[in-house]
Formats: structure tokens, C-alpha cells, sequence
């Protein structure tokens, strides 16, 4: 069988993942899919960076585009993030010149997903994102394939782990919110614009992502109700913990008689309970499925390893020709999101 050939754009700590887990489960890879999986080429902002990878058997691309226009590339793995600018261009050039593309990024699929996929349609090809949601917990394959026979009634979860981190390390260790942010900070787990997380955006997009894929409807992040954790005290911290319960940003996606509904927000849950009991930056998502019942997956939401193993998830699936529509059925199928009247109760 033909190798597959990778291009990778973005070499932080994703694409630092990615590079090694080609390197260094090659053979593993090869006996899985029965095809070599290579990569000819990658791109970053900085080319003379020590990234701790040895990068040397690659070509370099100053421009990630560029990648999309090299015929020694198969898939395009798309790790440097943001909803538009270069991750955008690159997904958009890959599809035109025949690249699948295999993607992080949670931003670019809740507010352009749609039309990437809609593009990969019309051009035979594939977009990817299990990385994209929850880090290394595989709950898109769940709901595209494991569940894919089931009417879905929820999905719901704490899908930030940065702001899992804070309000755990708060209450353990009875410190202020400012303290335990500057503790994140340090800790690498803050995304670059923080607001992202303690906002409430970064797990907004993840909850937009499966609600769009759990009810066959365009990802509808706009529509959401969505508060962050900035404004929650030691003090709200205490009061809830005396009355039995934990703070979590939870986010609750459901399709009712009222149309889709979407929350991420500070909630209360029972502390023996398994959301009350997630600690540090570990993810948890729930999903009420109507044959299956409810399944429930916890793991490490982001980080090099985890997500690295989604990434890889899907260019396996690629190898192993393995072309599943994006959002488990055919992006031009998708509805209109039917708008909420009322908050959840
Ligand atoms: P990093 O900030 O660590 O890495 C981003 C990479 O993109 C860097 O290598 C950077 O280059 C490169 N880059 C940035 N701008 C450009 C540009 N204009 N042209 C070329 N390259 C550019 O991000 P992460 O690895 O953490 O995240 C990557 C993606 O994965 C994002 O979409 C993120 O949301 C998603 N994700 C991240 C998770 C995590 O745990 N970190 C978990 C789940 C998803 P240089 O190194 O030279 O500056
Ligand atoms: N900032 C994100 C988090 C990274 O804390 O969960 C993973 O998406």
C-alpha cells in the first residue's frame, strides 16, 4: 500500500504531539491501518525554534499554506488554531487542491465548520476534529459511530479543564480566584487570549461542536447561553461546598419541544455526584442517548499526549480509508438550529 503523506502546520504543543507520535509509533501504525503513515512536510511561525523534535527529515514551509499546494501531501493536519486567518485559508486551499484535513481546531469548526465541510463535500474530501472537543476523550467518534443508531437527548459536561482546575484548586486549597488564575497561567494551561477559557468561549465551542453533531444541526455557538467563571468568589466557592455542592462550568445541550437549547454556565452539582467529584483539568462528557442510555466519558481534555491521540484518531481513520462525513452525516443535511424560547429550567 501507498504511504500517507501528512503535512503539519502548527508545531506547539499539539503538533509536538503529532510529530512524535508519527515518529515514535510508526511500525504500530503501519500494522494498524496497513499503510505506512509519513510526514513530508510541516510549518510554524518560527523555522529555527528548538521545539525538542527532530524535525530535519522534513521540508519546511515558511507559508502553511503551502502544504495544502505540495503533491507529496495527503492530509493536511491543521494544529495552529483561531477561528479564521491562516487555519481557515489553509483548510480552504487544502480542500481545493484534493487535501483531506485533520484539525484541533475547536474555534474554526464551531463558527466555520459548517462551510469547511459543506467545501470537503463538494470536493470529495474530509474534514476531521475529534481533537477538537475534549481533548484526548473520543466523544465525536462516540456520537458519529458508536451511537450513530440512537435518538439523543443530551449532552452535557465540564469540557474546559482550565477552569476545572481553578475552581477545584480554589476550594481545595481555599485561595482566591486571582491567585489560583496566576497558578494556571504558570501551569501552560491558559490559552493565549485567557478569556477563552475563564469566559466560558473555549468550552462553549466544544459544546456547539457536539450539540451541532448529537441533533443533526449547524453548530450554532451564537445562540448559546454562555457565562464564564470570572465572577465566582472563594466566598460562592464555600457556601456551595456547605450546602453539598461543587461549582463546575457545565455545559447542557438538548433539543425540546422549545427548540435546541445550549448552556455553558457556572452550575451546582451534588459533591458525591461523578461531575462533583472531577478533579483538576480532567474533562468529563455525559451523553443520554435514547436505546443506549447514558454514557458517561472522562479522561484528560487537553495537553500534548491526549490530544496528539485524537489528532491521530483521525488520520488513522483516513488511512484506513475510512471517509465518514464530518458531522456524522453530510454537512448540506444539517437544519437550521430551531431557536431556544426559554432558558433550560
Ligand atoms: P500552540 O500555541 O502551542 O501552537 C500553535 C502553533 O501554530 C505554533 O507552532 C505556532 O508557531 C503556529 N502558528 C501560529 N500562527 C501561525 C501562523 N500564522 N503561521 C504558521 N504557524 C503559526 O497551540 P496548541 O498546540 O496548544 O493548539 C493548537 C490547536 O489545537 C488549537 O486550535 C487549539 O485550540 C487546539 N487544541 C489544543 C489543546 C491543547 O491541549 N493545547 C487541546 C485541544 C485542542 P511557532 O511555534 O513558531 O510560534
Ligand atoms: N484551554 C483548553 C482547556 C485546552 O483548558 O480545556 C483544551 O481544549
Amino acid at each position: 500500500n501507498t504511504p500517507l503523506r501528512l503535512g503539519i502546520a502548527g508545531l506547539g504543543t499539539v503538533g509536538r504531539g503529532v510529530v512524535t507520535m508519527v515518529q515514535t509509533r510508526a511500525d504500530l501504525l503501519a500494522t494498524r491501518t496497513g499503510r505506512r503513515i509519513e510526514i513530508t512536510a510541516v510549518s510554524a511561525r518560527s523555522r529555527h525554534k528548538d521545539r525538542g523534535i527532530d524535525l530535519s527529515a522534513y521540508d519546511w514551509e515558511d507559508d502553511p499554506v503551502a502544504l495544502a499546494h505540495r503533491d507529496d501531501v495527503d492530509v493536511v493536519v491543521e494544529l495552529i488554531g483561531g477561528s479564521d486567518g491562516p487555519a481557515k485559508a489553509l483548510a480552504e486551499a487544502a480542500f481545493a487542491n484534493g487535501k483531506d484535513i485533520v484539525t484541533a481546531n475547536k474555534a474554526m469548526i464551531a463558527i466555520n465548520g459548517q462551510t469547511l465541510a459543506e467545501q470537503a463535500e463538494a470536493a470529495g474530501r474530509v474534514l476531521r476534529f475529534e481533537a477538537a472537543v475534549a481533548g484526548g476523550i473520543p466523544i465525536v467518534k462516540a456520537l458519529t459511530e458508536g451511537l450513530a443508531g440512537n435518538k439523543i437527548n443530551r449532552v452535557m459536561g465540564v469540557m474546559n479543564g482550565t477552569c476545572n482546575y481553578i475552581l477545584t484548586r480554589m476550594e481545595d486549597a481555599k485561595l482566591p480566584y486571582d491567585t489560583v488564575f496566576d497558578e494556571a497561567h504558570q501551569l501552560g494551561y491558559l490559552e493565549a487570549d485567557p478569556t477563552l477559557d475563564v469566559g466560558g468561549i473555549d468550552a462553549g465551542h466544544k459544546l456547539a461542536i457536539l450539540a451541532s453533531i448529537a441533533f443533526g444541526t449547524k453548530p450554532n455557538f451564537e445562540d448559546m447561553i454562555l457565562e464564564g467563571i470570572e465572577h465566582i468568589t472563594f466566598e460562592d466557592i464555600r457556601r456551595a461546598s456547605d450546602m453539598g455542592y461543587r461549582v463546575k462550568l457545565l455545559g447542557v445541550a438538548q433539543m425540546s419541544g422549545r427548540g435546541l437549547e445550549q448552556r455553558m454556565t457556572p452550575c451546582l452539582v451534588p459533591k458525591g455526584s461523578p461531575l462533583g467529584r472531577l478533579e483538576n483539568a480532567t474533562n468529563m462528557v455525559v451523553v443520554e442517548a435514547e436505546e443506549a442510555g447514558q454514557i458517561t466519558l472522562r479522561g484528560a481534555g487537553a495537553g500534548e499526549g491526549p490530544t496528539a491521540s485524537a489528532v491521530m484518531s483521525d488520520i488513522i481513520d483516513i488511512a484506513r480509508g475510512l471517509r465518514l462525513s464530518t458531522f456524522g452525516q453530510p454537512a448540506t443535511t444539517l437544519q437550521e438550529a430551531p431557536a431556544a424560547l426559554a432558558p433550560i429550567p
